[in-house]
């Protein structure tokens, strides 16, 4: 009898942050398997980018997305790009989805350059990113949310149409603002979900763990317990 067994990988968790004090602690707890940043992330922290990029490189060891600053000329967003992979070989370059966005991405996977199309809010949007060429498409799920559309649908539509056509783009679900974010995107099959360090400190959460740790606590102290 012919047996044959399909392996699939556990999703992906990427941080997404550009603070180094949440990259060393999230990356010391063994589940990041990379980070993502944009301008708005790099803002908040006050450093330079491009030496946040290389410290963030320093510390993990996967893909780190650094997003273009240029918007609306292809050559200028590749000539970005070149300087940021420079940086270091896990650079991944975060470019949004619009038709400059799409040349860029076309003319950096030709020079075996990944990317990251951002800003992705539907199925369309992220087909033509994966024809383009991007290694991975970044659906942004909780801005959709905010404006009163199911973020999660685009997931599982994505998710089904990457599957029919065996695309080999990574869908990196963005834009997470809780826990059940995260859940909902492994129970649907995407590659990878980039989570805020908040919402990673609440996956390890729960009322029960917390009650139980202080029950084992004190019955241990109560029996003089040694190891
Ligand atoms: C993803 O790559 C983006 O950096 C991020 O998820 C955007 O999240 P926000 O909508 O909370 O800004």
């Amino acid at each position: 009898m012919l047996i044959i067994v399909f392996l699939v990988d556990l999703m992906q968790l990427f941080l997404d942050s550009a603070n180094i004090e949440q990259v060393k602690e999230a990356n010391s707890w063994g589940v990041i398997d990379g980070v993502t940043t944009n301008p708005s992330l790099i803002a908040k922290e006050g450093k330079d980018f491009k030496e946040t990029v290389r410290e963030i490189c320093s510390i993990v060891d996967g893909a780190i997305s650094a997003e273009v600053l240029c918007t609306d000329d292809s050559q200028k967003m590749a000539a970005e790009a070149e300087k940021l992979v420079q940086i270091h070989k896990n650079v991944v370059i975060k470019i949004p989805l619009n038709s400059e966005g799409l040349k860029a991405i076309k003319q950096l996977s030709k020079k075996g350059i990944r990317t990251n199309a951002t800003l992705v809010f539907s199925v369309n949007q992220a087909l033509l990113a994966a024809k383009a060429g991007a290694s991975f498409v970044s659906p942004f799920i909780g801005r959709l949310d905010d404006v009163g559309q199911e973020g999660m649908q685009l997931i599982r539509d994505t998710v089904q149409v990457f599957r029919a056509y065996n695309l080999k783009c990574k869908i990196i679900v963005a834009s997470i603002r809780h826990p059940m974010h995260v859940a909902e995107a492994a129970k649907l099959g995407a590659d990878i979900a980039t989570v805020p360090f908040d919402v990673l400190q609440k996956m390890i959460k729960h009322p029960l763990t917390e009650k139980g740790i202080q029950a084992f606590l004190e019955d241990a102290k109560k029996t003089s317990q040694k190891i």
